[in-house]
């Protein structure tokens, strides 16, 4: 049993590795073989333990290396805190739900203590996002997920800065402005959309989506790309006030494509996800996910490598912090 894990994950691995274009940057599989070689196994079993005590931190995790990687490159300029003469991104708006900050501060002290100043907190990151993806997918299929390996050799920023976030896209935004958004990237608009699964877990607030429902009691002037009866389930929801939450589908610790079989039912919870079905040159890819799930976790499972390769930072570039929180 252990051969034939460690067999397929090797197989995993080749077949990913092939399929994906390594960086140029310093970057590499093996980065802390020697210099931290429990790193992965700390950051996996720290990860495991925070989604055992409370399974919807892997939302957190993976919204939050999204945001880190959007924003001046995946290099963890998400988690620092802010300072007296800096307000960070963490203190927009956009940061709203982000959490998990805990587990990579926790992952990060047990790094410290093994192999003092090597692990950079973009690393970590990167790796609980993936470790996070893996572990839900288990909820699904006793079994487990795919097991694959990313690149590491993140080094952290030294800038995080609250006017930054506006690089983040807006629910409000439709398909072709989302396709632009991404497209700046490097993405494709089946990537975006792939990415855009992510909101197979977790919850939106009402704040994020109350505009779509601008009658709360749903009889007038909503939004016409809702299904009435969802528009119904909506409105209750807001009806509970600002941060009440609304799962993004049926099965929210649940990595499937339930996702997208929402968006063909009209029953997407952002103007953001619905517009993927509404615009003509999402609502194929929409449609391809939903009949097959097996491929939106392939595709999901590249777009996020590529996500996590976003203008990282190298050598002199960027630095390995000693606290998550705090720029050295
Ligand atoms: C396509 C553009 C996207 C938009 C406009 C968007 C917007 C949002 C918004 C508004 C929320 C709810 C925040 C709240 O109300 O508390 C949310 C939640 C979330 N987003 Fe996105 N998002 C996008 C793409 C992504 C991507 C690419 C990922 C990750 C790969 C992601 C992962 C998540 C997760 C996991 C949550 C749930 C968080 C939780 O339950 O704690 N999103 N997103
Ligand atoms: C950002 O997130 C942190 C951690 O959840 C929270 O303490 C803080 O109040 C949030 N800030 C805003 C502006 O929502
Ligand atoms: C999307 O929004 C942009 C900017 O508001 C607008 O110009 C465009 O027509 C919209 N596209 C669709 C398909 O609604």
């Amino acid at each position: 049993m252990a051969a034939y894990s460690i067999l397929s994950a090797v197989l995993c691995l080749e077949i990913i590795v092939r399929g994906m274009t390594l960086p140029a940057n310093g970057l590499s599989m093996n980065y802390y073989m020697m210099s931290c070689p429990f790193a992965e196994m700390t950051v996996k079993n720290t990860v495991s333990r925070a989604l055992q005590n409370d399974p919807t931190l892997a939302a957190g995790l993976i919204r939050m290396h999204f945001h880190d990687c959007f924003i001046q490159g995946c290099d963890a300029s998400v988690l620092t805190d802010s300072t007296k003469d800096n307000t960070a991104e963490k203190d927009s708006p956009a940061n709203l739900s982000l959490r998990g900050y805990e587990i990579i501060d926790d992952a990060k002290q047990q790094l410290e203590n093994q192999c003092p100043g090597v692990v950079s907190c973009a690393d970590i990151l990167a790796m609980a996002a993936r470790d996070a993806v893996f572990f839900v997918r288990i909820n699904l299929f006793q079994a487990g997920g795919p097991v694959y390996d990313i690149p590491k050799g993140r080094k952290d920023g030294r800038r995080s800065r609250i006017e930054d976030t506006i690089n983040l896209p807006a629910p409000t935004l439709n398909s072709s402005e989302l396709i632009r958004m991404f497209g700046q990237h490097g993405f494709t608009a089946q990537e975006m959309v792939a990415l855009s699964g992510a909101h197979t877990l977790g919850v939106a607030r009402c704040s994020s989506f109350k505009n779509r429902l601008s009658n709360f009691d749903a009889t007038h002037d909503v939004d016409p790309s809702i299904d009435t009866q969802f528009g119904r389930t909506l409105s209750k929801t807001c009806k509970a006030g600002d941060n009440a939450e609304q799962p993004f589908d049926a099965t929210r610790n649940t990595f499937d494509n339930d996702y997208y079989n929402a968006l063909q039912r009209k029953a997407g919870v952002l103007f953001s996800d619905q517009t993927l079905f509404a615009g003509a040159n999402t609502r194929g890819i929409v449609n391809g996910y939903a009949m097959n799930q097996a491929m939106f976790f392939f595709d999901f499972q590249q777009a996020m490598w590529k996500m996590g390769l976003l203008d990282v930072k190298e050598g002199s570039k960027g630095e390995v912090r000693g606290n998550c929180r705090k720029i050295n």
